[in-house]
């Protein structure tokens, strides 16, 4: 059969492939439903009118439907028909670590996005409102490229007061997310002549990609129970860590090490890049202050709204030493802001306190999610330990040795999507490989919860 257009009241292409019509349109109507062309709960058209359209016998198109019904692609029921099932969906846009991920598990374990439906809707729409209200006109126009002023300085108080961060609003730079702000940075090192960055044995592939793709090197540094080891730095033009709860293995950089990397950056002239992604979430301890705050003139900090907030509002910041505020907001382009009226939602929602609130209760919320998998874990799977969990939105689980592969795979078979820890391994790393997986714990919603953790358990030794 020939490439034809069908209408599903969406309008699909559909490529049928292999021996026979049923066996082409079945695998043509799968492939759109895994790929998430057919979206779930998509209500696909009556056999007869798919038969017509495609000039087929209905028996066929009732017979493909049928396969697929058995096979989970599509539900069918009394009186609403067939339609694309619920399992199925397309990987979310956006988070760049997850692009290339085939499709969204029945569970999302994988550290990245907090609990979306929490989202503090209500609030921001009243922030939202609030700040476009008393916007001054000239606020719509092309502005400043480091930011709106409201939320440069709303950012300046908070970061000073919340992480200890000592921040002029001046050498504040508003990015499209900590993403964005290392590409611009990477750019900037590289016209600076450098040539390499230092970073973690265990972090975001994505972020060092970024830096490979500003044509800089990346160069693992050891790491041990007190963090990553910044012994080895020599000439590097940077380096980038984080120190607050270190990614994905969750420990606080200790502060030997803290004092150890500022004197190097003091020494060489290097810059160290501090990636403070969760730094909001802290839960035994008093929070681990920003490393920023022992040098701001060699230390650049990076925090994000993606944890607290949402990863979609693509809204990030950057506290720049004397002399890098410039270079970066030439180098980013003097048109690139961000959208205006999100900046000022943020400045408003910083000020008013709504902020302060959103993050206390989130880390309620996810502090008993935190403390129902420690508890699950000791119950049903003792034979694994759960660490790095004083903090963030995720723990690393160390298994026996050995296993971790076969613990990925067996997750995947209960719907979980959950990575391994040598995913995040860079793959020049001297350290000793440890059998892990990391548990993002954020995602889920809270009434999806207990069943991942049902599910998690399941696929543990
Ligand atoms: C280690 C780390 N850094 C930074 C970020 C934030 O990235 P962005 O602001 O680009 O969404 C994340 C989010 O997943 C992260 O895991």
């Amino acid at each position: 059969m020939a490439e034809q257009w069908a209408t599903l009241g969406v309008d699909l292409h559909l490529e049928p492939t292999g021996p026979g019509l049923r066996r082409g349109l079945t695998d043509a109507l799968r492939e759109a439903v895994r790929t998430g062309r057919l979206a779930p709960g998509t209500r696909l058209p009556s056999s007869r009118s798919l038969a017509a359209d495609l000039g087929i016998a209905r028996n066929t198109v009732a017979d493909a439907y049928a396969d697929l019904v058995a096979e989970g692609w599509l539900t069918a029921r009394q009186g609403s028909g067939t339609r694309v099932g619920d399992r199925t969906v397309v990987p979310p846009a956006g988070s760049a670590h997850r692009r290339r991920e085939p499709a969204r598990p029945a569970h999302d374990l994988r550290p990245g996005t907090p609990d979306l439906a929490s989202f503090p809707r209500a609030e921001w729409l009243k922030a939202t409102r609030r700040a476009l209200t008393t916007a001054p006109n000239d606020a719509l126009g092309y502005g400043d490229p480091r930011g709106r002023p409201e939320l440069r300085s709303a950012l300046a108080g908070y970061l000073a007061r919340a992480r200890g961060v000592r921040a002029d609003p001046q050498r504040i730079l508003v990015c499209g997310g900590f993403a964005h702000g290392l590409t611009v940075l990477g750019a900037v090192l590289r016209a600076r002549g450098v040539r390499t960055v230092a970073v973690e044995s265990y972090g975001l592939g994505v972020h060092r990609d970024l830096l490979t793709a500003a044509g800089l090197r990346t160069v693992p540094l050891p790491f041990d129970e007190r963090g990553t080891d910044p012994g080895p730095l020599k000439d590097e033009g940077a380096v980038l860590l984080t120190p607050a709860h270190q990614f994905p293995m969750g420990a606080p950089l200790h502060p030997d090490r803290r004092a150890a990397v500022v004197d190097w950056a003091r020494r060489t002239g290097g810059l160290v890049l501090e990636d403070d992604y969760d730094g909001e979430f802290r839960y035994d301890r008093q929070p681990v202050g920003a490393l920023q705050g022992l040098d701001p003139d060699h230390v650049v900090y990076l925090g994000t709204a993606s944890k607290s907030l949402a990863p979609g509002l693509r809204l990030a910041w950057a506290v720049l030493p004397p002399g890098l505020a410039d270079e970066l907001t030439a180098a980013r382009g003097g048109l690139d802001t961000c959208g205006v009226l999100d900046q000022l939602t943020l400045a408003e929602f910083l000020t008013s306190g709504a902020y302060d609130r959103h993050v206390r209760s989130a880390r309620l919320r996810y502090r008993r999610r935190r403390d129902a998998l420690v508890a699950a874990l000791a119950e049903r799977a003792p034979e694994v330990r759960a660490t790095g969990i004083a903090a963030g939105l995720h723990a690393v689980l160390r298994l026996p040795p050995g296993t971790e592969a076969s613990v990925v795979r067996s997750a995947a078979w209960q719907g979980l999507g959950l990575y391994g820890l040598s995913f995040f391994r860079h793959p020049e790393a001297v350290t000793e490989p440890l059998d892990a997986v990391v548990v993002g714990y954020g995602t889920p919603p809270d009434h999806a919860w207990a069943g991942a953790l049902d599910a998690l358990c399941r696929a543990l030794p």
